[in-house]
């Protein structure tokens, strides 16, 4: 299971990649705009930038909506370091760029997937990774976890080989509901990721061994 981290603060991405267990970046319009992150030239050094910290793929998002807008704009984002992946919406035009991306070896990653049938055309299109957002989908009361469980299956069904990389997790345990259900990849907040860590019998456990020790050693 891979691990990517869902934020475009470059302190968080060090972060998470001096922990030793970071595979990868996802970010977006969104996340880019609460750094502070505008304007082309700045938004392309920051993705750069961001490709110094991490070796593995890191995720820039198209913000064209149209076929030869998408391409054009994913071409650029492609040639800012070798391990960009250019996110492409699921629409239309959408899937006929990734399709395109995917012909001419440029590693795509389809967001904002919120039904299997979805996930079916970017598979069928050649995307690297799929999108599924997991939180917006409990946000409206279904059961994001859901989806993710329906996808793995269909893939597997087909032998598809895009990633599915379970986006918009909002706590740990989405983060384990994933690993249990097989997604291949789960894009985190560095807090969720961090929350792993936690249990009380731990700490209560470390406590006593240190203070076991202190006294042994007095
Ligand atoms: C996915 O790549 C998106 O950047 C992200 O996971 C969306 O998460 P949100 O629903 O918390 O905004």
């Amino acid at each position: 299971m891979k691990f990517f981290v869902d934020t475009a603060n470059l302190d968080q991405i060090r972060e998470a990649h001096d922990l030793g267990i970071l595979d990868g970046v996802t970010t977006n319009p969104s996340l880019m705009a609460k750094e502070g992150i505008t304007g082309e030239a700045n938004i392309r050094k920051h993705y750069a930038d961001i490709c110094e910290i991490v070796s593995g793929d890191v995720s820039a998002e198209v913000i064209s909506t149209d076929f030869e807008g998408i391409i054009r704009e994913g071409q650029e984002l492609a040639k800012i370091a070798p391990n960009i992946v250019v996110k492409v919406p699921m629409i239309k035009d959408g899937i006929k760029a990734i399709r395109w991306f995917s012909d001419n070896g440029i590693k795509t990653n389809c967001t904002l997937v919120f039904s299997a049938g979805q996930a079916i055309l970017a598979a069928k299109a050649g995307a690297t990774y799929l999108s599924p957002f997991l939180g917006r989908i409990d946000d409206i009361s279904w059961d994001g976890t859901e989806l993710i469980a329906q996808i793995v299956e269909i893939y597997a069904n087909y032998g598809f080989a895009t990633e599915i990389l379970a986006a918009s997790i909002r706590n740990p345990l989405h983060i384990v509901n994933c690993a249990e259900l097989g997604a291949d990849v789960i894009t985190a907040p560095l807090k969720s990721i961090m929350a792993l860590l936690n249990h009380p019998l731990t700490d209560i456990g470390l406590e006593k061994f240190l203070a076991d020790y202190a006294k042994g050693n007095a």
